[in-house]
Formats: structure tokens, C-alpha cells, sequence
């Protein structure tokens, strides 16, 4: 079923976790990322591959190389995962270079680590993919994360830019509901963040109010 909304990536390397929320159809993609490995502890071929074969969409593995050649090299061997494998790239001249590479190569590129539009102009214009801006982290920062992914937005729509906004580092809820009502492409949050979207105190004083009356009435359903 094809389903009209912001997508959801999954921002971690933790196989059970993204095994739960795929079965629930809520998984539209998956980031990784070198500290997310090391949380996983496991090997980082190992992981990803068994990350591919859960989900169908895009899984995000990252370089760490720093120069544009051996970035090179270790995208096209995390391309070899997976057909579904986004070579993710940092926003440094390097990272843009290789970013230029793997997209003429007919690669999904994320370019990760965005601060600025400056920034997300420069990934779209080498053939991103994705965008990554980090809301979180500019918030940690004062300043302000969302107004970034509100300018990025405006910038790629002036020239109907294909790459997508992919906003991450998102620490809350509200950060994702901000990201849908601006018109982020994807959000790629943790786990826990997804699953807190479901709650509510006016949901959880409700049921209580009613499966009390329904004791009341003796009545069963089945
Ligand atoms: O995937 C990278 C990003 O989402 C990192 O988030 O919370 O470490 O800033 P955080």
C-alpha cells in the first residue's frame, strides 16, 4: 500500500529494533553511522548487510576515510552490501567529491553532517541523494535546527532540486512533526523517538476512564 507521508528512516544499527518497527510497516530507510556501529558493537559489513536484508529501502553506511580517493574505495565496498545501500559521505570538499562520483556511478549518496543551505546547495549540485541536515545538534548549539531545514526547503524548491531533505539528528517528536509541517523529504530518528510519537496523556487518562465504565457494565466481547 503506498502510503502519502513524510518518510521515516530508522537512525540507528540496532537489527531487533528495526526488525520491530518494519513489521509494523513503519521503516521507510535506515541511517547508520560510525557511532551507531560502535553502539551496535558489531562489524559493520556484517550489520549492514543483515540491515538490507529486513528493509528494502535505503540503508545509509558511511565512509571514514577523509580524502576523496580512499572515500572512494570504501563506498564502492559498502555499495557491494546491498543493492539498496546509500553511500553516505561527509560535507567536506572530499565528501563532495566522492559524492560526484558514486552519483555518476548510480549511487545513492547521503551527505551528512550539513549546518548550513550553503552546504545543502553545494551536495545537491554534486548529485546527493539525500541532504542530512542535524537539527539536534545546531539546537545544542542555540541555534535554531528547524529554521535550517525551512531554508533548505525553500532553496530546493526555487529550482525543483531532486535531492532529497533527509533531517537528522532529531532528538524529539516535536522535531519530526516540525520537519512534516515544513515538508522534510524524510526524517531519520531513533527508535525510541518513533515509538514516543504514540503517546499521549490525554490518550492513556482516556482508556482508563473507559475500561473503568466497561467493568461496570459486566459485559465481555468475546
Ligand atoms: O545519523 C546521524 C544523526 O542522526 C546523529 O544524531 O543525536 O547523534 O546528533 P545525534
Amino acid at each position: 500500500m503506498q502510503v502519502n507521508s513524510i518518510k521515516f528512516f530508522v537512525d540507528t544499527a540496532d537489527v531487533a529494533a528495526i526488525r520491530e518497527l518494519n513489521d509494523l510497516g513503519m521503516v521507510d530507510g535506515v541511517t547508520t553511522n560510525p557511532s551507531l556501529i560502535l553502539k551496535s558493537g558489531r562489524n559493520i559489513l556484517e550489520v549492514t548487510r543483515e540491515i538490507c536484508d529486513i528493509v528494502s529501502g535505503p540503508v545509509s553506511a558511511e565512509v571514514v576515510a577523509t580524502d576523496a580517493k580512499e572515500m572512494i574505495a570504501e563506498g564502492m565496498k559498502l555499495a557491494k552490501i546491498a543493492k539498496n545501500i546509500a553511500i553516505k559521505v561527509p560535507l567536506t570538499w572530499a565528501g563532495l567529491t566522492a559524492c560526484k562520483a558514486f552519483a555518476s556511478e548510480g549511487h545513492m549518496v547521503n551527505v551528512t553532517l550539513c549546518f548550513s543551505a550553503a552546504q545543502a546547495i553545494l551536495a545537491a549540485k554534486a548529485g546527493a541523494t539525500f541532504i542530512s541536515p542535524f537539527i539536534g545538534r545546531l539546537d545544542d548549539n542555540n541555534f535554531d535546527g528547524t529554521d535550517l531545514i525551512e531554508d533548505i526547503r525553500i532553496v530546493y524548491d526555487n529550482y525543483d532540486t531532486r535531492t532529497q531533505i533527509l533531517a537528522a539528528s532529531i532528538r524529539s517528536v516535536n522535531h519530526i512533526v516540525d520537519c512534516a509541517k515544513i515538508g522534510a523529504d524524510v526524517v531519520t530518528a531513533p527508535p525510541a523517538v518513533i515509538k514516543a510519537m504514540a503517546n499521549h496523556i490525554l490518550t492513556d487518562k482516556g482508556l482508563e476512564v473507559f475500561l473503568a465504565d466497561w467493568a461496570k457494565t459486566g459485559q465481555k466481547i468475546l
